[in-house]
């Protein structure tokens, strides 16, 4: 098939290299390759960490995309760190949040233990205090990484404008930005991180909360830390506002007292796609040459390695995982809606 992939993000990019391993003519268009939320994205692959009330889909999917990591980082020859996250709590509420993610992990089936009082901090010797703190064994990788390693694979596929040929099938993988009709399935979610450089950076990815304040630590190689990231539901540009820097870093400090002498590399922001339910959009539309693959709202870099095979599935006639079927939350054409 010959087909457009419209939108270079990780997840679009996933999607065009996969259908190219499969034999399938790709072209990629996008001014400005991954630029979107894929440039400033954590590359927590954490399934555990992201685990919510109510979602249990997202970490199925989550789980299922973690374990295609390990094979699809070395076939992109990207480093994966598999560094595992300490769950931090600091102060005693703080604590109770750590204790309700093990309990959403229980509901889950997913048995992880409290770390008893000071094991946290042999394992991250830089850590400030801590009421509670957990080990999850997971992953994490470097999206800008990723995304070269994509764009170096499909080369001059990657197009700023559309060619003029009419392609058998169009995927929309613009993330927050969908065209209409779809526009409204997804909305923006800003996120702010900051970048530091620090010779005491953390060992693995901490995430926690401070005073009620969630923050994550992501180390990269070079001594690069990753404070995110900031939630908020808005309509405005995604710009690096002062209040969240200053929380990222308020709370950033707390956890690892020594980032109060890192480097202040960059402050970034931008729309996380979240559709309604917060699971991506990934199969077909009502027009029968449209396929979605976006919306991953906190988790399109995990989901990037599952989303290009089902994606490319679909594509080729399977029928799509009901959980991310776009047209769950899409319009029939009779006007009705196909799924709340
Ligand atoms: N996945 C982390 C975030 O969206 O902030």
């Amino acid at each position: 098939m010959r087909v457009h992939v419209r939108g270079g993000g990780i997840v679009g990019l996933a999607c065009a290299a996969e259908l190219l391993d499969r034999g399938h003519d790709v072209v990629v268009v996008d001014p400005t390759p991954g630029c979107g939320a894929s440039a400033v994205a954590a590359g927590m692959l954490s399934p555990g960490g992201e685990a919510w009330h109510g979602e249990p889909d997202v970490h199925r999917l989550g789980v299922a995309s973690a374990r295609l990591w390990p094979a699809y980082a070395a076939r992109l020859a990207v480093p994966l760190h598999a560094c595992g996250t300490l769950l931090v709590g600091h102060d005693a509420g703080d604590g109770q949040e750590v204790d309700r993610q093990v309990q959403v992990l229980a509901g889950l089936g997913v048995a992880v233990d409290v770390l008893p009082p000071g094991a946290a901090r042999d394992l991250e010797p830089g850590l400030g205090r801590t009421s509670r703190a957990l080990l999850l064994h997971d992953a994490a990788v470097d999206p800008r990484a990723v995304v070269a390693a994509l764009l170096d694979r499909l080369g001059d596929r990657v197009r700023a404008r559309e060619p003029d040929a009419t392609p058998d099938a169009v995927v929309v993988a613009t993330g927050a930005r969908l065209p209409q009709p779809w526009t409204s399935l997804v909305r923006g979610v800003r996120g702010e991180v900051v970048r530091l450089r620090t010779s005491d950076g953390p060992r693995h990815v901490v995430r926690g909360w401070v005073a009620g304040e969630p923050v994550y630590l992501v180390p990269r190689a070079g001594g690069e830390v990753v404070v995110g990231a900031t939630v908020e539901e808005h309509d405005a540009a995604p710009v690096p506002t002062a209040g969240g820097v200053l929380r990222l870093l308020r709370a950033a400090r707390v956890l690892l007292p020594a980032l109060d002498r890192a480097e202040l590399l960059a402050c970034e922001a931008r729309d996380r796609p979240a559709t309604r339910d917060h699971l991506p959009l990934v199969g077909p539309t009502h027009d029968p040459r449209t396929w979605l693959a976006a919306g991953h709202f906190r988790h399109g870099v995990l989901l990037a390695p599952l989303t290009a095979r089902m994606l490319a599935d679909a594509l080729e006639g399977a029928a799509p995982d009901p959980a991310v079927d776009p047209r769950r939350l899409l319009p029939t054409p009779d006007g009705g809606v196909t799924c709340a």
